[in-house]
């Protein structure tokens, strides 16, 4: 009997050493900028943090760690990386412009979700405001030289506001420019090349004429700018509130009925 309590004594004294001799975990000290719960949510609940962190051997860190780059997603990832390495947004990073955008910028570096999943910084309703990030940012299009509120012109036009009412169909950034081998529209090889626009809006427009493509998809819709585009805007959102509005009371109306008959009924038979 002694002889237990002794080595169960022994058993957990011997315990609390080797606890004390394991590294301090990440958590430890990364708990405040990083959501742990969201982490194993993600894709990637399954890596440890040296899988992509590969550079931190020691703990507490003798030097800091560097950002990870996209060759260290290129490890598990190699065909969005390689197209990625020929995008407009690859060639820029290569060159060491820190303001184009790599793999973290439009998946982050923690939260990354499958693009179907909504909580997802690519997933259909939130890529628009992951890539207007930079492309709303007057800073970056200037610098850079390029066209300016995409963000924005793209809400205004046909395919945001289809989005904004809840479409999942109608086209985001990545139907038009891709995903990773987005190309400025001036390159033969990119999306938006005007000889590539027939099979890029064929996609979802399989009879496209010229015409439809020569709507503009980024719209500038102000008063000055372009009344026409705004009126016609002004009347696309009234018109769809009205429907809406419609709609509901419609529905109300209906509710409204099929109580009335139901219960109205109702005390009719136990009145007889
Ligand atoms: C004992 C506490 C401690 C532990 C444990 C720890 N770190 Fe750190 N880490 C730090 C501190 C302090 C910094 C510097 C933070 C700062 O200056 O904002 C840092 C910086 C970093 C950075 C760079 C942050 C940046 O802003 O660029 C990375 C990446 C990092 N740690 C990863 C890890 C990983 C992965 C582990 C687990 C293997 C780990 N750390 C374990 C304390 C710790
Ligand atoms: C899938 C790869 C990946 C994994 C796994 C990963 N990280 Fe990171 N981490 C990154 C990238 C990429 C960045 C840089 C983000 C940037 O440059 O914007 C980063 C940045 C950081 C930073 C700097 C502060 C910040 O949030 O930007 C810290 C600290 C950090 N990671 C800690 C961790 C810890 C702790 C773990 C494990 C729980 C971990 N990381 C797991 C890819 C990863
Ligand atoms: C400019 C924004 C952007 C950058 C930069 C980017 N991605 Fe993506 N990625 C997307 C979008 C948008 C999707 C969703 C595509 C879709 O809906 O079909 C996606 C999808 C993915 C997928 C899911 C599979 C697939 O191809 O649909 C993986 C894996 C992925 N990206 C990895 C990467 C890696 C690795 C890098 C860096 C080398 C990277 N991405 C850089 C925007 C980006
Ligand atoms: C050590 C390998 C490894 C590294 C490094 C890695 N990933 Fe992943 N990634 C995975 C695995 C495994 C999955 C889950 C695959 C699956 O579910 O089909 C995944 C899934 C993904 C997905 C979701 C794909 C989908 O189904 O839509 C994206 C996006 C993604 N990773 C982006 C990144 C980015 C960005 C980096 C760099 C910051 C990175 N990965 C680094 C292994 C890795
Ligand atoms: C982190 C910031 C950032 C994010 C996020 C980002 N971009 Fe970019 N993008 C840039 C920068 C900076 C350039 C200019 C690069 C250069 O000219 O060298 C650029 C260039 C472009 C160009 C070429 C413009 C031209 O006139 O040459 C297109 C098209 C483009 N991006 C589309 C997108 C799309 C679509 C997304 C989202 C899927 C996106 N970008 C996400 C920063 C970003
Ligand atoms: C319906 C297709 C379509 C959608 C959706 C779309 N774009 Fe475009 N985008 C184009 C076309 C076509 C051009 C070139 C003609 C123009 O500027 O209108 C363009 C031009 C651009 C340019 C300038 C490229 C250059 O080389 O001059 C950028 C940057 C850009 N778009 C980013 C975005 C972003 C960010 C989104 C989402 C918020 C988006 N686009 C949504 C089709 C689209
Ligand atoms: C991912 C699918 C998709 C792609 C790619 C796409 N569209 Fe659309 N587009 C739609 C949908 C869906 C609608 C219907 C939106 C609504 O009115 O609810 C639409 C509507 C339009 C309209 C309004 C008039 C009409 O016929 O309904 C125009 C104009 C248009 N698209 C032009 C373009 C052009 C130009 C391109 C290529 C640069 C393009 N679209 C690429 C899905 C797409």
């Amino acid at each position: 009997m002694r002889l237990l309590t002794l080595s169960g004594v022994l058993v957990v004294l011997l315990s609390a050493l080797t606890a004390g001799q394991t590294p301090p975990d990440c958590w430890d000290c990364h708990r405040d900028k990083l959501d742990r719960a969201a982490f194993e949510s993600s894709v990637h609940n399954d890596l440890a943090c040296t899988d992509c962190h590969s550079d931190v051997r020691s703990v507490p860190h003798e030097q800091r760690p560097r950002r990870p780059s996209p060759q260290v997603c290129a490890g598990c990832h190699p065909s969005q990386a390689s197209e990625y390495q020929q995008s407009i947004h690859g060639r820029a990073r290569a060159q060491g412009i820190s303001e184009a955008a790599h793999c973290a910028d439009c998946h982050s570096a923690h939260t990354v979700f499958s693009k179907a999943d909504p909580r997802s910084s690519v997933f259909v309703r939130n890529l628009p405001q992951t890539c207007g990030r930079c492309h709303e940012n007057s800073g970056i299009s200037e610098r850079f030289g390029i066209a300016p509120r995409r963000y924005s012109t793209y809400l205004e036009s046909y395919h945001g506001i289809s989005v904004k009412y809840g479409s999942l169909i109608a086209a985001n950034c990545s139907s038009c420019h891709g995903s990773h081998l987005i190309l400025a529209a001036s390159d033969p090889n990119s999306s938006i090349h005007p000889q590539n626009l027939p099979k890029t809006c064929g996609q979802c427009h399989p009879n496209a004429r010229e015409n439809i493509l020569k709507g503009a998809v980024h719209v500038e819709a102000t008063p000055n700018v372009s009344p026409g585009v705004y009126a016609v805007r002004v009347f696309y959102t009234v018109f769809i509130g009205a429907l809406l509005g419609f709609f509901l009371l419609h529905i109300s109306l209906d509710v409204i009925r099929w109580l009335r008959r139901r219960y109205g009924q109702g005390t009719d038979q136990r009145t007889e």
